[in-house]
């Protein structure tokens, strides 16, 4: 019987690494960190030289617009946005809430050799903020998602989290599909050879893409893609892949060196298709410029085949927004599938079109929301809210807003949890009242947010909203 403690514990120390995935994700996104919004900080957004304005394409309102009209100073401009947007008090305000994951929208442009200058600008010196910012996550017990927030060619039409405020919607083209996939194989191997990145549990493919999928096509290649772009990656490095053993010996420490092999002589079609072998060559010379900046030795010297640097061992969970996002016939993610992945939807009412605008329909569409029942009956299991707030169409009390979080809180941990936007926003006066809905530390701060995010205040709040019908 001495056999069955020593089974508990030898079970109990493998399930966090086995899992990935924290059992709950209680979570908050960095967002207007590495690609900035300007309406989540309007003061310090006119310091830095932009413009706020009602439609972004007319003014100097992304990214994009700010690095082209500031070619000589918007490095150093954005290189104190980063460091003081997102920084070790930050973190450590994070952890003492009880989060456990953070979501990081990430622009194409942090992998600098996949911007062409002549026609796309963008500020550079990213990827080292990056790494600084998961090292201190990873220091402080933080999980994180990498997302792909803003995509090569722009995925929507007038959006600042694309980067680029245009009617001119460029990513779903082969080209930029393309680059795409170079960026997840760079993130991807980063995320295993670089200690810095040992917070990596997931990396989300395309943040919302257009929702109309008769607008987005190739979209369900490019989700096949991706994800054995990644799994490529990993079966170099050594990584188990459910139902996939590497054909080739890998023989060499030097990962790149091995990369370039493997793709050589590989038979195994099923994961090394053509555009995952071009991916995966034309990822080689980013990784060579980028090692020396990031310092990431390990590149070139990764003692494979046992052991790759991470000392985690365990595979990305590859994560999509879920097929419910779409409409029109969208591909569906799950068939992707190839190894743990997750799947990501964002509820926001104040746009519209969700309740009618006033709390008893907020609240009885939220007490009867079955977006995790739909979504695991197209297999689109996992599902976590990567994207939530608090914010409304009406003017509302304090109390609502706690039953508010509260409802929400109780819908999404029907899933596996949820992620918050944002961690913060700008208060100023030009901000206003923005902090109020949008910010969780400021929903702490205010009560709305219990201070251990497991919990409720009020574990009843639904109770005389749920509709039976639908309950039934
Ligand atoms: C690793 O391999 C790459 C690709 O073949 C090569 O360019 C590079 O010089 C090698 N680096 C070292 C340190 O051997
Ligand atoms: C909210 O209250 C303000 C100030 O009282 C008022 O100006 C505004 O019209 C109200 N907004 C709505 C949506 O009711
Ligand atoms: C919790 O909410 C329910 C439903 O609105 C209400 O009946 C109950 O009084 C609330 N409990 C507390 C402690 O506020
Ligand atoms: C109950 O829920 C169903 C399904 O969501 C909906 O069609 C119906 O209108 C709801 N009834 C009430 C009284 O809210």
């Amino acid at each position: 019987m001495a056999f069955l403690p020593a089974l508990v514990l030898l079970l109990h120390l493998l399930a966090p690494v086995l899992a990935g995935l924290p059992d709950k994700i209680y979570g908050v996104n960095l967002g207007s960190w590495l690609v900035l919004e300007a309406w989540m900080l309007p003061a310090e957004w006119l310091a830095m030289g932009g413009d706020n304005c009602a439609d972004c394409s007319q003014c100097i309102g992304s990214e994009f617009a700010f690095a082209q009209a500031y070619p000589d100073t918007v490095d150093a401009t954005f290189k104190g946005h980063w460091e003081s947007w997102f920084n070790q008090p930050d973190v450590d305000k994070i952890a003492a809430a009880g989060i456990n994951t953070v979501r990081i929208p990430l622009g194409y442009w942090i992998v600098e050799p996949l911007v062409d200058r002549s026609t796309e600008y963008y500020p550079r010196g990213g990827l080292q903020q990056l790494q600084r910012g998961l090292q201190q996550l990873k220091d402080a017990g933080i999980s994180a998602i990498l997302d792909h927030h803003a995509l090569p060619g722009v995925q929507t039409a007038g959006q600042q989290f694309t980067g680029r405020c245009t009617s001119d919607v460029e990513f779903y083209t082969d080209y930029n599909y393309h680059r795409a996939l170079i960026w997840t194989a760079v993130m991807t191997t980063l995320s295993h050879l670089d200690p810095a990145f040992e917070s990596v549990i997931a990396i989300e493919a395309v943040n919302e893409p257009i929702m109309d999928a008769t607008q987005t096509p190739g979209y369900g290649d490019f989700q096949q893609n991706f994800v054995k772009v990644v799994r490529a990656v990993e079966l170099i490095l050594g990584l188990p892949v459910p139902g996939v053993q590497l054909d080739v010996p890998v023989t060499t420490a030097n990962f790149t060196h091995a990369v370039e092999s493997v793709c050589g002589a590989t038979q195994l079609a099923d994961v090394f298709t053509p555009e995952v072998i071009k991916t995966l060559l034309d990822a080689v010379p980013v990784l060579l410029e980028l090692a020396p900046q990031l310092a990431v030795a390990a590149l070139f010297d990764t003692a494979l085949p046992a052991a790759p640097c991470n000392a985690k061992h365990e595979p990305l969970v590859t994560n999509f927004m879920d097929v419910n996002w779409q409409y029109n016939s969208p591909p569906n993610p799950a068939d992707a599938a190839l190894g743990p992945q997750g799947y990501d939807n964002h509820l926001y009412y104040s746009f519209g079109g969700v309740a009618d605008p006033n709390p008893d329909a907020y609240m009885t569409s939220i007490c009867n929301l079955n977006r995790v029942q739909s979504d695991a009956a197209l297999g689109n299991s996992p599902l976590w809210f990567g994207e939530w707030g608090l914010p409304v169409q009406f003017n509302t009390t304090d109390a609502f807003l706690t039953m508010w979080a509260d409802a929400q809180k109780l819908a999404y941990a029907q899933g596996k949890g949820w992620i918050f936007w944002n961690f913060k926003v700008e208060e100023s006066a030009l901000a206003g009242d923005l902090a109020r809905e949008w910010s969780y530390f400021k929903g702490l701060e205010l009560g709305f947010l219990t201070q251990d995010p497991s919990q409720v205040h009020n574990a009843s709040v639904c109770a005389p909203y749920v509709n039976s019908t639908a309950a039934a």
